[in-house]
């Protein structure tokens, strides 16, 4: 009798240990997806920009607008570098991360459609 209990017992403790296990899984499952969703979709915000042909024109308005109080009116820099030359030095997708990423705190990330994206770039490739 005390042999049959003390198995249950232990078939319980093993059950509950398997559903824990199970748990866990699925967590990690989901993470994984959101974190794989998320690079796929920064990959194909990347892509979709580089494939657009940007106006600097339009790229500077939109700088004078969101960039000049840090990186002043010429770009020449105030609280934010100076940004010419910054195509030598970082490339197309490191710019993209550099706008849309808010790695570098004070620096805000700013959410912006690929074409505006693609009209910045082509004003930063302006400033050569
Ligand atoms: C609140 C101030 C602020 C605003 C607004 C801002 N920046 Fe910046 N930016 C910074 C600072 C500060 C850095 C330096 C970050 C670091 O490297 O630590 C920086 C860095 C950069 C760099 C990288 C420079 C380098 O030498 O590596 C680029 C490119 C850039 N900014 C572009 C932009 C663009 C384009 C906009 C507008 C859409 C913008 N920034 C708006 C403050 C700002």
């Amino acid at each position: 009798m005390s042999t049959s209990s003390s198995s249950a017992a232990e078939r319980d403790r093993k059950r509950e240990l398997l559903q824990k296990f199970f748990i866990v899984l699925i967590l990690s499952l989901i993470c994984f997806s959101l974190f794989f969703l998320n690079y796929h979709e920064k990959n194909k915000y990347i892509i979709k920009t580089l494939e657009i042909n940007g106006s600097a024109k339009e790229g500077y308005a939109l700088f004078k607008v969101n960039c000049v109080g840090c990186h002043g009116i010429t770009a020449r820099g105030l609280v934010g570098p100076d940004l010419h030359s910054i195509t030598q030095r970082l490339n197309d997708k490191e710019i993209i991360k550099q706008v849309t990423g808010g790695l570098t705190p004070p620096m805000p990330s700013f959410e912006i459609d690929p074409v505006n994206m693609s009209n910045l770039l082509k004003y930063l490739h302006s400033l050569e």
